[in-house]
């Protein structure tokens, strides 16, 4: 009995021992196995303790003495090799969690805005703020909504000038958000007042003219509108667009939808008027085109044009983008170089 003690002893000691060898992550879990093994309702210590009572009684005291010492003596040891497992395990954790607060930082990778969307979004914001609300037109439109409803019977020349993609016989690209009006007119009883911006398409295409391209419309249909709101409106807005010394001045034009028309120019932006490369030393940048709703527009649109007056205005959101950060070639908005997109955001860490 008493050798039996002795080896359950080493053998305790030699298998803590080889757990500590062997084991780094498990290390607690693994001592817990093998703490049962031994002193666990079924382990080897349990099962020698119960084993007592068949040991002779006269020698029973004594051996108890052994079993209860061996018991007390394994409790002890385990406890104290739990407490350094967790200790390894600590430093094992300490280690693999380490931060280098020396090493140099990793940035995060940032995405940013297309200068179009940027540019289209401050309209939007600027345009809002004068108390516009944003109308979603399509992008594919009628015959009837894209040129007759504005005025632009079948055999008009300025048909011509759009030279646009039909789809089918009666369905094309937009080719100017104007298209716009026709729909908030026929569903919106005045006062109106609304832009609406997106992709706009004509078979053109050069430094200044891309096949595909984004336009922003505005429209007011209310009682007595005049040509001098529609100039008070473009004055605050390029106040805001560019800067506050910005001047427009409204130049007469040609539109079949608008009656007067005008074509409205910027003082240039860059020179202030003194005449640069830009402004093709006029000190004027032309940037939109802009008029009284031709009555004839109201009309079809069932607009009771002795009552309501109104004045629309559409810009090409390229051209403002152009004007605004001195770009000379409108392609390049959409080659996506990312040297070239990168400008427009401060993507902090980008490399
Ligand atoms: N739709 C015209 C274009 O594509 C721009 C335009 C001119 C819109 C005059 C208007 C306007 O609303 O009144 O060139």
């Amino acid at each position: 009995m008493q050798k039996k003690i002795a080896t359950l002893k080493e053998e305790i000691q030699i298998e803590v021992q080889k757990v500590f060898l062997q084991e780094n992550e498990n290390l607690r879990q693994k001592l817990f196995e093998l703490k049962m093994q031994f002193l666990g309702k079924t382990g080897k210590l349990t099962d020698l303790l119960k084993s007592m009572k068949d040991v002779a009684p006269e020698l029973r005291p004594e051996m108890g003495k052994y079993v209860n010492e061996l018991r007390d003596y394994a409790e002890k040891l385990f406890a104290e090799k739990e407490r350094l497992a967790r200790e390894k395990e600590m430093a094992l954790r300490y280690e693999r969690e380490k931060i280098d607060i020396t090493a140099p930082a990793i940035f995060q990778k940032k995405g940013g805005l297309h200068p179009i969307t940027l540019i289209q979004n401050e309209l939007i914001a600027i345009f809002t703020g004068f108390g516009f609300t944003v109308f979603d037109s399509t992008e594919f439109e009628t015959d009837y909504y894209n040129f007759q409803a504005l005025n632009i019977p079948e055999d008009h020349p300025s048909r011509d000038m759009q030279d646009t993609f039909f789809i089918h016989k009666n369905l094309l690209l937009r080719s100017q958000t104007s298209a716009g009006q026709v729909h908030v007119m026929e569903q919106q009883l005045p006062p109106i007042k609304i832009l609406t911006t997106g992709r706009v398409y004509r078979s053109d295409s050069d430094a200044t003219h891309s096949p595909m391209f984004h336009q922003m419309e505005g429209l007011v249909v209310d009682k007595n509108i005049t040509l001098c709101d529609l100039k008070g409106l473009l004055d605050a807005f390029a106040k805001r667009m560019f800067d506050c010394n910005t001047k427009t001045r409204l130049r007469p034009s040609y539109f079949p939808f608008t009656e007067p028309s005008v074509e409205v120019d910027l003082s240039c932006v860059h020179c202030h008027g003194k005449g640069c490369k830009i402004c093709k030393n006029t000190g004027w940048i032309e940037i939109l085109g802009a008029g009284m709703v031709n009555e004839r527009v109201l009309q079809t649109c069932k607009i009771d044009t002795a009552k309501y007056s109104g004045f629309a205005f559409g810009l090409g959101i390229e051209r403002i983008a152009m004007i605004k950060y001195g770009i000379p070639d409108i392609r390049l908005f959409f080659e996506n170089d990312i040297r070239f997109l990168k400008q427009f955001n401060s993507a902090k860490g980008e490399k």
